[in-house]
C-alpha cells in the first residue's frame, strides 16, 4: 500500500534558525515558508535527493503543534508522511483492518495532495501521515 517516504516532519521552536542550519551550514534547498491555517502550522520543505524534510512551526493561537513543543521544547521528530496510490482506497483498507485513522475525511496538505494521519498508538510510537502521490509526484521536483 504505502510507497515513497515522502518527508519526515520535525518541529522546530526557531523556523528562521532551523532553515539557517539547513540552508547554511547543512548546504540544502530550503523552500520560503508556508502558512497552513487549517492544521494551524507554519511549514518549510527542505528538499534532499531522496526525500524531504518538513519543518513545522505553530501558526495561530490554539496551533496543536504549541502542546509538542512543550513538550519538546527543543523540537522533535513529529512525523513520517508516506506516499499512497489512491487515499481513500488506503484508508478503507485500513479502517477494515481495525487501524485507526484520525481523520474522518482527507484534508488537502503541504503539497496540495490529500491526506490523513493515523494514530502513533498503532504506528509504533510515531505519528503517521499518508499522502496521495500525485501523477506528476516527483520528489526532485518538490511537486
Ligand atoms: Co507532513
Amino acid at each position: 500500500m504505502i510507497g515513497r517516504l515522502n518527508h519526515v516532519a520535525i518541529a522546530v521552536p526557531d523556523l528562521a534558525q532551523a532553515m539557517a542550519t539547513y540552508r547554511d551550514i547543512l548546504g540544502a534547498q530550503v523552500d520560503a515558508p508556508h502558512d497552513l491555517p487549517e492544521f494551524g502550522v507554519t511549514v518549510v520543505f527542505v528538499r534532499l535527493p531522496n526525500t524531504n524534510v518538513e519543518l513545522l512551526h505553530p501558526f495561530g493561537e490554539k496551533s496543536p503543534l504549541s502542546r509538542f513543543l512543550q513538550r519538546n521544547p527543543a523540537g522533535g521528530m513529529h512525523h513520517v508522511c508516506y506516499e499512497v496510490a489512491d487515499i481513500r482506497a488506503a484508508i478503507d483498507q485500513l479502517r477494515q483492518q481495525g487501524l485507526e485513522v484520525l481523520d474522518p475525511e482527507p484534508k488537502i496538505g503541504a503539497h496540495g495532495q490529500p491526506v490523513v494521519f493515523l494514530h502513533p498508538k498503532a504506528m509504533g510510537g510515531v505519528l503517521v501521515e499518508l499522502e496521495q502521490a500525485s501523477r506528476d509526484s516527483s520528489i526532485l521536483t518538490g511537486s
